[in-house]
C-alpha cells in the first residue's frame, strides 16, 4: 500500500532517508561534517524543500547550489549512494509515478551539483 503525496509522507521520505543517511559509512562523514548534531533544522529545511518541489507548496527559499559548493570532499561515489539511498525510500513509500517525479527532481538537482563539483556529469 503507498503512502498519498502530501506533507505528512515527504516528511516520512525525508526522516527515512536521512536515519539511512547518518548511517552510511561514506555519506556520514560528509553530512556531520557540515551538519554537526544539529539535524533538526536541517530535516525541517529538507520536507519544506520537497514540498516545495512537489506539492509546489513555495515554502522553500535557498541557495542549494551555493551551500552545497561550499562542501568539501564530495566525489561522484558520494551521489551514487545519495541517488540509490534516496530512490530506495522513494520506491518503497510511493507508487511508481511519484517516485518517478522525485528520482526527476533529484537527478536533475544531482547532475548541476555534479557538473558543479566536477565539470562532469557522472551518475544520473
Ligand atoms: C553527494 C550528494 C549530496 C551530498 C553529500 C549533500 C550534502 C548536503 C549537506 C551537507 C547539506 C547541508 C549544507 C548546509 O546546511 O550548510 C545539504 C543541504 C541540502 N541539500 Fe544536499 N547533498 C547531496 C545531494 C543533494 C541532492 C541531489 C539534492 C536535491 C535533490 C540536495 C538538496 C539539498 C537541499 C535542498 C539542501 C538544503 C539547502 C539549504 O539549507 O538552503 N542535495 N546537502
Amino acid at each position: 500500500m503507498y503512502a498519498e503525496l502530501n506533507r505528512a509522507s515527504i516528511a516520512t521520505l525525508v526522516n527515512d532517508f536521512y536515519t539511512d543517511i547518518r548511517q552510511e559509512a561514506l555519506l556520514a562523514p560528509i553530512f556531520n561534517g557540515a551538519i554537526g548534531g544539529n539535524w533538526e533544522p536541517h530535516l525541517a529545511r529538507m520536507v519544506d524543500f520537497w514540498c516545495s518541489v512537489m506539492l509546489a507548496s513555495g515554502e522553500f527559499k535557498g541557495d542549494v547550489y551555493g551551500k552545497h559548493m561550499q562542501i568539501q570532499g564530495v566525489e561522484i561515489e558520494h551521489f551514487r549512494r545519495w541517488l540509490g539511498l534516496f530512490e530506495a525510500h522513494a520506491r518503497r513509500l510511493f507508487q511508481p509515478a511519484v517516485a518517478d517525479e522525485f528520482m526527476a527532481a533529484a537527478r536533475r538537482i544531482a547532475a548541476s551539483l555534479q557538473y558543479g563539483y566536477f565539470g562532469r556529469v557522472e551518475v544520473t
